[in-house]
């Protein structure tokens, strides 16, 4: 079959899934702290469905997955739908982004579906800054679950953290710091336009060459990696002194849209060529109403087709998706 390649030459080999929208707990620059209106359950994909449209995908050329939510742990069964898509022949690297808060519980069951790359959200290493962002006092659990994955031989194991200005800041070289010793990647992402309350601003967006110039005075020297994989949303550092490295997905400061190989699959079966999109194609209803390979193949294409060239946070014409970052999956 044809590749998968937009009008501007981008080759999409990528898909992200959104296995729910439902959470356990509230990251204040992505949920309300109350009265969240999830998806009907009726209205979210079986891991049938899923199975079927990702298979249909490989033949299109997607070959990287990402389980995302939501929070993917928070879904019963998810292991069966990971031992489903690591068997899709095709399918060359399955990832799971994950809060961590159930991680524990689930490692050792991921592990045996195939599972071995995990990203962890975790914004922070102290308990009341992370109560603050979370509205969870959680964070014990997750620095369990982050240990469990590390014993079990995950690899690699990376850590996402929200960059907020005003916030975090004494967070980002304790987590550089921790990565370190651990083997683990930090990733730094600028927070975006994405939170269910319109909270947004530019003003508190922690760019990365403020998070890089923190860095490189608290730890030492940074050097750019050459990049492995150009596509990737991160760019990415080592330090010199050979131990550890960081990323930076610095969606607002520098987008790396011009890169973009991604499509988004949402728990309630709505494709999108973009975090930003406004439109979005509707999957779910070609997925129950049996219609042909060929129909969802057409629905891909046609989604692919309406990227645009990049979103437009920094301009004046730029309006926030409907849907936050829970509905859409990360
Ligand atoms: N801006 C940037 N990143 C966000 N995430 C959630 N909300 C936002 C936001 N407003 C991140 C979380 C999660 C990933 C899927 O998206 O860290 O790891
Ligand atoms: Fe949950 Fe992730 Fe949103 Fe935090 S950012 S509330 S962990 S879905």
């Amino acid at each position: 079959m044809t590749p998968l390649v937009d009008t501007f030459g981008r080759l999409h080999d990528n898909l992200r899934i959104s296995v729910t929208d439902r959470c356990n707990i509230r990251c204040f620059y992505c949920m309300p702290e109350e009265g969240v209106k999830f998806e009907p359950r009726e209205n979210i994909l079986t891991f049938e469905e899923i199975e079927r449209f990702v298979k249909i995908a490989v033949t299109m050329g997607i070959r990287k997955l990402r389980v995302t939510g939501g929070e993917p742990l928070v879904r019963k069964g998810l292991p069966a739908l990971i031992r489903k898509l690591v068997a899709i022949p095709g399918i060359q690297d399955l990832a799971l982004t994950t809060n961590g808060v159930l991680l524990a519980q689930h490692a050792q069951e991921l592990y045996d579906a195939g599972l071995r790359r995990i990203n962890v959200h975790l914004d922070t290493l102290d308990r009341e800054r992370f109560k603050h962002i979370t509205r969870r006092d959680d964070l014990d659990k997750v620095l369990n679950g982050i240990e469990l994955c590390r014993k079990l031989g995950y690899g690699p194991i990376k850590i996402n953290a929200v960059a907020v200005k005003n916030l975090v800041e004494p967070d980002v070289v304790e987590l550089a710091r921790f990565g370190r010793e651990r083997d683990i990647e930090i990733r730094y992402i600028e927070f975006m336009p994405l939170d269910a309350q319109g909270i947004w601003e530019r003003d508190r967006v922690l760019t990365m060459d403020t998070m890089i110039a923190m860095l490189q005075r608290e730890i030492g020297p940074l050097e750019e990696i050459p990049d492995a994989d150009p596509r990737a949303p991160a760019t990415e550092y080592r330090f010199k002194d050979g131990v550890g490295r960081v990323g930076f997905i610095a969606s607002v400061s520098k987008p790396f849209c011009l890169n973009c190989n991604r499509v988004r699959l949402t728990s309630d079966g709505k494709l999108r060529y973009c975090l930003f999109a406004i439109d979005e194609t509707d999957v779910k209803s070609l997925l129950r109403s049996n219609a042909p390979d060929s129909a969802i193949v057409e629905a891909v294409r046609s989604c692919v087709a309406d990227k645009w060239i990049g979103h437009e946070i920094n301009t004046q014409k730029f309006v926030p998706p409907p849907r936050p970052m829970y509905s859409i999956g990360g």
